[in-house]
């Protein structure tokens, strides 16, 4: 069996706690795999030259970390103006958010070639080469260029939203026409796959050439939904160790007579929080008799600071604490503890254990791993209860959850007040029937269902 070889734009050391849920899944995944991880190095060389970057090797346990440096130039065209700019908006529905400028995708085009610069002399004949995520979408045509043969796999972590949207962008055909490089194309979900596969059809004039097979610009393409998961036996194992049993104590402790609520989320204007804010002011104007007993503690990692609409965002947020905490606060309650921080993941369990409701409203999310973390850190017996948004990619798999629309305000408030009035037989069915999901398509699932397939697709050849 090849080697495995995983490009991401974003790459931690499996051995340490990272956020985000690529450099999580990704990490688990070559933990127990092997193989060579190639990346951005997260290192910004200001006076660098665009196109550029130096490449170091190091061993991670059984991973080998290559990581590429990027020049200021390129970093704030690739990364920062076209990524994060123009993909990552469109992607999640947010045309309003989009930027777009000629020079940002001419950067993004300079480093896909230089991340296939720099990764073709570091492949072997038979690597299975698998390329994640929006930043890297024309990476397999940069390689194929250059005389890759290898077999090329690609999965999009982010929402594909439907073709009047996707359209919008200026290079929308450009960048569609590259995921035919690939011989297999990976979704988080079926609506996904579909978005696709109208895509193609419509603007490509694609037809479909077998089960999830798609023949245009002429080569032919797999294409499935490959649902992400957690490792779920990991996440226990980390709930038993001391750290989280800890946290645990230490917060059923503080909060002994109130109820919790969580949120952990990067902050970013995809996850809703605003929205969730609003719809917990909502619970307490509703129902007073949460006030002094229901707390929300929101925990926002920072995220893509140097992006304005993610200012925006956390001023936003900021404010809306602010003002819910200065209406409704008392001297012994603050009904929200924000905390703009990553937390230590070992710690996470613990947090995620001592609360009886999770409250991961996001208003567009290619999965949301949050959602599962906090299913698998339940104790069975008592566990606590998922609210979780009709647009997070989860909530097709996560049917047993309480589903919301984060647009409704007063529809969410009143589903947070069921999911804490919920009783101790109702939540633990649910929970019993969110636990089997999530142990039956975990991330090692995910990834073998990826690489099985990918391992057994090959797309025909370029046509002269
Ligand atoms: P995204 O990929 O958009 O960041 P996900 O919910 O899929 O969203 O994945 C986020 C991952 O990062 C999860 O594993 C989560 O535990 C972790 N994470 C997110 N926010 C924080 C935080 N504030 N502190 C610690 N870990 C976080
Ligand atoms: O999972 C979606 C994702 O965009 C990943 O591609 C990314 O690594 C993560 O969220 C965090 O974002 P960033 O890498 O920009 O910090």
């Amino acid at each position: 069996m090849g080697r495995l070889v995983v490009v991401s734009n974003r790459l931690a050391d499996p051995r340490k706690p990272a956020a985000g849920g690529l450099a999580v899944a990704l990490g688990e995944t070559l933990k127990k795999t092997g193989g060579l991880w190639f990346g951005w190095s997260g290192k910004v060389i200001e006076n660098g030259t665009p196109g550029e970057g130096e490449v170091r090797v190091n061993q991670a346990g059984p991973v080998t970390l290559a990581e590429l440096d990027l020049s200021q130039e390129d970093h704030d065209a690739y990364y920062r103006g076209y990524a994060n700019g123009v993909l990552w908006p469109v992607f999640h529905y947010r045309l309003d958010l989009a930027h777009f400028e000629a020079g940002h995708l001419g950067g993004y085009r300079r480093v896909n070639q230089l991340f296939a610069r720099k990764l073709f002399p570091l492949l072997k004949r038979d690597d299975i080469v698998w390329i994640h995520d929006y930043h890297l979408i024309p990476l397999a045509a940069e390689l194929r260029a250059m005389g890759c043969e290898a077999r090329i796999g690609f999965f999009l972590h982010i929402p594909l939203p439907p073709p009047p949207i996707l359209t919008a962008i200026p290079s929308h055909e450009w960048l569609m026409r590259a995921l035919f490089a690939y011989d297999l194309v990976g979704f988080q979900n079926h609506a996904d796959l579909q978005h696709f596969a109208q895509y193609v059809q419509a603007e490509a004039t694609a037809e479909p050439v077998g089960p999830n097979q798609f023949r245009a610009f002429n080569r032919t393409v797999h294409a499935n939904a490959f649902p992400i998961g957690i490792d779920v036996a990991e996440f226990q194992r980390l709930g038993q160790a001391k750290e989280a049993r800890d946290t645990y104590e230490s917060t059923k402790a503080e909060y002994s007579r109130r109820r919790l609520l969580i949120g952990v989320d990067r902050l970013d204007y995809s996850k809703g929080l605003p929205q969730r804010i609003r719809a917990f002011r909502e619970l307490l104007r509703l129902y007073p008799e949460n006030r002094h007993s229901a707390t929300l503690l929101q925990i926002a990692s920072p995220s893509r600071e140097d992006v304005e609409a993610y200012g925006d965002i956390q001023r936003e947020l900021e404010s809306l604490c602010g003002s819910i905490n200065g209406d409704f606060g008392d001297f012994d309650w603050m009904p929200i503890r924000y905390i703009h921080r990553t937390v230590a993941r070992r710690r996470l369990p613990g947090l995620y254990r001592a609360c009886a409701v999770a409250l991961v409203t996001p208003l567009r999310d290619g999965m949301n791993l949050v959602a599962k973390e906090f299913v698998a850190a339940q104790d069975p017996d008592d566990p606590g209860v998922l609210v979780l948004s009709r647009f997070a990619g989860a909530a097709e798999q996560m049917k047993a959850a309480l589903i919301i629309n984060p647009y409704d305000t007063h529809g969410t408030a009143q589903v947070i007040q069921q999911a804490l009035q919920m009783s101790q037989s109702e939540r633990r069915e649910r929970h019993a029937a969110l636990m089997e999901n999530i142990r039956q398509f975990d991330v090692h699932w995910w990834c073998r269902e990826f690489l099985d397939t990918l391992r057994s697709s090959r797309a025909a050849p370029v046509e002269s």
